[in-house]
């Protein structure tokens, strides 16, 4: 038997190469080693302003995404969270066993209650509680995350201790699988779209090279016959290394040290196997896109095959704890 994986995305809307490094192009390669459980995670979007009509169509975007990435609903199991109400219903559980003293630490939470301080919402607190149900609900036992993620992680792995000890052995203490979140373009902060310093999965080479062209480099190196250091170089450190084979990086790297290339001729390297690695995925997405229907069967099934194992999990939780009235 393959042991299980859970991994959750917010439905954001457009993807970006961020996501797809960090966590897509990942989570299609662990689907044939390991029995992996995707999440559509809009419970946990709705801790932060929303609209209606945007959310549905980002959940949507989210889907087209994962299938363009390589995700296969015939290997994993592609769920949307508020399709299986067993999460919320855990949460709750789950809620009346966790320290507030300990959620209210939590770095997510702090930096979101200080973006927001007008809305500092009972979700936001207990998002990290929700995200540890979303993981033990299926009783997975790897969680492949952004290294954003890690304190989230740790949480979930006291709640399922403190359940354990309190009511019977019951959940694996998972472990994650940690990536580096990427860096945009501008070389400080990470990927994101508020920052406007990503490439989308659905951009055209046209668009890739505008955005690349100026993006920052080694920022000593001033002119062209300067030579460059690649280690203090963004677009070498988090974008070759992700899109170029062993050979181009090796060039790529003495040319600048020499300054025998400058950064423009690096970036061209660069741009050709970007737009090798995304063609595909940006074609996938326009023909899902197209198959609206397909799309939405491939989250509602999955989310009725997710259904089946997280009420396993909560009737057997419910007569743990001693709710056991209909079994
Ligand atoms: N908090 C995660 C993020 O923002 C998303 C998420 C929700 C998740 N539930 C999860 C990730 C469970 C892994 C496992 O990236």
């Amino acid at each position: 038997m393959k042991r299980r994986i859970f991994s959750g995305a917010q439905p954001t809307g457009r993807l970006h190469i961020g996501n797809y490094l960090g966590a897509l192009q990942n989570w299609a390669q662990l689907q044939s080693d390991y029995d992996c459980v995707f999440g559509i995670v809009d419970y946990h979007a709705i801790t932060v302003p929303f609209s209606p009509q945007e959310i549905k169509k980002r959940v949507f975007d989210c889907a087209v995404g994962f299938l363009a990435s390589g995700i296969d609903p015939e290997k994993s199991i592609v769920m949307l969270q508020s399709l299986v109400p067993q999460h919320a219903e855990l949460t709750w559980i789950f809620n009346c066993i966790s320290p507030v003293q300990e959620l209210i630490r939590v770095p997510t939470f702090k930096e979101k209650a200080s973006q927001q301080k007008g809305n500092v919402n009972m979700g936001l607190l207990d998002y990290p509680v929700l995200m540890a149900v979303d993981i033990l609900i299926y009783k997975a036992e790897f969680v492949p995350v952004g290294d954003d993620q890690i304190p989230h992680i740790e949480l979930t792995r006291e709640i399922a201790r403190e359940f354990n000890k309190r009511f019977g052995e019951t959940f694996p203490e998972p472990k994650e699988i940690v990536r580096p979140r990427m860096l945009g373009l501008d070389g400080t902060n990470k990927m994101s779209k508020t920052l406007g310093n990503c490439i989308y999965l659905d951009e055209s080479p046209d668009e890739i090279w505008k955005k690349l062209a100026p993006a920052v480099t080694d920022t000593r190196r001033k002119k062209r016959q300067d030579p460059g250091e690649p280690n203090d170089c963004n677009i070498f450190k988090s974008y070759h290394k992700a899109f170029s084979n062993r050979e181009e990086l090796t060039y790529v790297e003495k040319g600048c040290r020499n300054a025998s290339i400058g950064c423009l001729d690096c970036k061209r390297i660069l741009f050709d196997n970007i737009v090798k690695e995304l063609t595909p995925v940006r074609e996938k997405i326009e023909r899902f896109k197209d198959k609206k229907d397909y799309v939405m069967d491939v989250i509602i099934e999955g989310s009725k095959k997710a259904g089946v194992l997280a009420e396993r999990t909560l009737r057997e939780v419910k007569q743990k704890i001693g709710f056991d009235y209909l079994s």
